[in-house]
């Protein structure tokens, strides 16, 4: 193995997503983690996991984590609910480095905003039918009722930049009909896409609900650690940043921007 070319503070962050949803995630930590450098693997090739089943999603999570550490990252962020939902156990297990997963954080900053109610989430089919988020709140905070659902449409939806429109608002309507019947205090947006149909999944459960974005609740739990670990980016060279893709699919550029609030550069396509 070629040994570290930097101390360990001055590599990368590693941070991969099933493709650019986890951009939001990214736009998230870069905001909280200034000094930082990142490397971003997008693997638009095998986009969506959140259909696909919870072998194939860990086998891909395997292998980008091994090219992640290939490329000398201080630690991996899973920005994607679905992969942090199925896949960060494994992971954690078989390397080692710290491995962040996105359920984890929101679980907490939902606790953090629970009040009498229950709590709400939505997610793809994989993060759903996994029970990782209420798995979570059951070991953190038994006494809190949560209510769950997965909005499958929400994804393509906003791929096709339908995300606020009347079709969205429709399609919400009916996927939170169900949520409506609860009194839920806050809503986790358990999918990277969410956070750009926040617009009208917040005009459907109304204003008293307070919705959580993986974004900012798991570069929070980022930054605290690396506080804690003596692990933060020394801030004597400029920060880097690279995006590893594993196809360019249509609209590459677009979506790309869309999710990040801006263009993409320094990017290269790679195989898995
Ligand atoms: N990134 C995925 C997630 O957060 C959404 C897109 C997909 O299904 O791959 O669950």
């Amino acid at each position: 193995m070629r040994p570290p070319l930097l101390s360990i503070n001055n590599q990368a962050i590693g941070v991969f997503d099933s493709g650019l949803g986890g951009l939001t995630v990214l736009k998230a930590l870069e905001k909280q983690l200034p000094h930082e450098s990142f490397i971003y693997f997008g693997d638009t090739a095998h986009v969506p996991y959140g259909s696909k089943s919870v072998e194939t999603v860990q086998n891909y999570s395997n292998q980008i984590t091994q090219f992640l550490l290939s490329h000398d990252v201080k630690l991996i962020v899973i920005a994607c609910n679905t992969a942090s939902s199925v896949a960060a156990e494994v992971l954690r297990k078989k390397f080692d480095v710290p491995i962040f997963g996105v359920v984890t954080p929101a679980v907490e900053q939902a606790i953090s905003f629970h009040k009498n109610g229950e709590i709400g989430i939505i997610g793809t089919q994989a993060t759903i039918a996994s029970n990782s988020y209420v798995d979570k709140f059951t070991s953190l905070a038994p006494h809190i009722n949560t209510v769950q659902q997965a909005c499958p449409l929400f994804v393509p939806l906003i791929e096709e930049d339908w995300g606020d429109t009347d079709t969205a608002k429709g399609v919400a309507d009916i996927y939170l009909k169900s949520l409506a019947k609860h009194p839920v205090d806050a809503l986790v947006l358990g999918c990277t896409h969410y956070p750009m149909m926040e617009k009208i999944i917040q005009s459907v459960v109304g204003n008293s609900v307070k919705l959580i974005s993986s974004g900012p609740a798991a570069a929070k739990t980022v930054d605290n650690f690396l506080v804690k670990n003596n692990l933060q980016n020394d801030g004597k060279n400029s920060p880097t940043e690279a995006f590893f893709v594993t196809d360019f699919p249509q609209k590459f550029d677009k979506l790309g921007s869309q999710f990040l609030g801006r263009a993409l550069t320094n990017v290269h396509h790679i195989k898995l």
